[in-house]
């Protein structure tokens, strides 16, 4: 029989935990992320069928940066909207699945502190050949007034501003990690009981590593110092280790996971034809810098701190340098030489 590690705190369980240590907390932030828990295990159970189901394939629209929609982002997309508006925790939402934020109207929602933003589903070019691919998730507490419906500027905040920010990975395991200013936790998901359990406790990103991350096939349109820290990654001598290994998998979630845990450094720079990169800004890089740098990390945008940027709109898009501190500082040794 399957012993139960009682010692193991559940998600639940370790967020109301965290509760103890605020008196005045309403818990709503626990109750927030239960919601995402639960929308996670669903968005697992149709990932896990993916090869089974008619669920693979375009959904036969197109989203709003003009992206072929796959079927289990409008499922996914679904899930984390259903979870958010019939929740007692959160007031609106926007994704990278729709064109403009979401007030939820009801009387509840609007006394709502928090609002959310999320990438459904993230490395969706991932989905029909069974490899890692994830959802990222961002919270803020809102800047109007509560009663009311959450407008634009809730939405339109820098990312210093999160009040939590983490991720899913449908892995070989599934995993939800998550970030508030307390530090970063992982939780992995128990199939047996179908609960997420703390795994990775307190999660620190080694300040070096030996992992750089890129896409290699846009070399040529990177920018002079982007392609000369690229060269130096493939030329570091023996007596530094050697070079760096390429690891790129095409999932941020998974490739900036890895690179968490094991120390690394992830690069979607602006290109020659896309100087503005390809990442967004709300759904993928600020959620991702406040956890890289919770966890000791730096995250940049190759001249600014990707955390202090003023978003001018919900899906505008930003060059992404993100992970280990002493890489990231290697890589600006290049941006801002002479
Ligand atoms: P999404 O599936 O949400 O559109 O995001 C995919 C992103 C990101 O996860 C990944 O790092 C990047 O696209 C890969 O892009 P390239 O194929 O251009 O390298
Ligand atoms: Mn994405
Ligand atoms: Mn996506």
């Amino acid at each position: 029989m399957l012993a139960i590690n009682r010692k193991v705190l559940t998600l639940d369980e370790f967020t109301i935990q965290q509760l103890r240590d605020f008196p005045n907390a309403t818990g709503e932030l626990s109750t927030l992320l239960r919601d995402i828990g639960l929308a996670a295990k669903r968005v697992n159970v149709e990932v896990n069928k993916a090869g089974l189901v008619d669920i693979l394939g375009d959904a036969g629209s197109i989203n709003v940066q003009g992206e072929d929609v796959k079927k289990l982002d409008v499922f996914a997309n679904n899930q984390f909207t259903g979870v958010l508006k019939h929740g007692i925790s959160c007031a609106g939402i926007a994704s990278e699945e729709f064109d403009d934020h979401i007030p939820f109207d009801d009387a509840i929602s609007q006394n709502s502190k928090y609002i959310c933003l999320f990438d459904p589903l993230d490395g969706s070019s991932n989905i029909d050949v069974n490899i890692s691919i994830g959802t990222i998730f961002s919270v803020y507490r809102r800047v109007s007034e509560k009663g009311e419906k959450v407008v634009i500027n809730d939405f339109l905040q820098p990312g210093i501003k999160q009040v939590a920010a983490g991720y899913i990975i449908y892995g070989s395991s599934t995993m939800l990690v998550y970030a508030t200013r307390r530090g970063v936790n992982g939780f992995t998901l128990d199939p047996s009981i179908g609960e997420f359990c703390l795994s990775h406790p307190n999660i620190k990103c080694p300040e070096f590593g030996k992992i750089y991350s890129v896409n290699h096939g846009n070399f040529f349109r990177y920018t002079k110092p982007v392609q000369k820290y690229i060269d130096t990654c493939q030329k570091k001598d023996e007596n530094n280790g050697g070079p760096y290994s390429q690891r790129y998998i095409g999932s941020m979630v998974a490739d900036l996971h890895r690179n968490l845990l094991k120390g690394g450094i992830f690069m979607y720079p602006g290109t020659t034809d896309k100087p503005g990169g390809k990442l967004r800004l709300l759904y993928e890089c600020n959620p991702f810098a406040f956890i890289v740098e919770v966890a000791g990390g730096k995250a940049i945008d190759g001249i600014r701190r990707i955390l202090d940027i003023q978003p001018s709109s919900l899906h505008q898009r930003t060059p992404f340098f993100a992970g280990s501190k002493g890489m990231i500082g290697e890589l600006e040794d290049f941006l801002t030489a002479k």
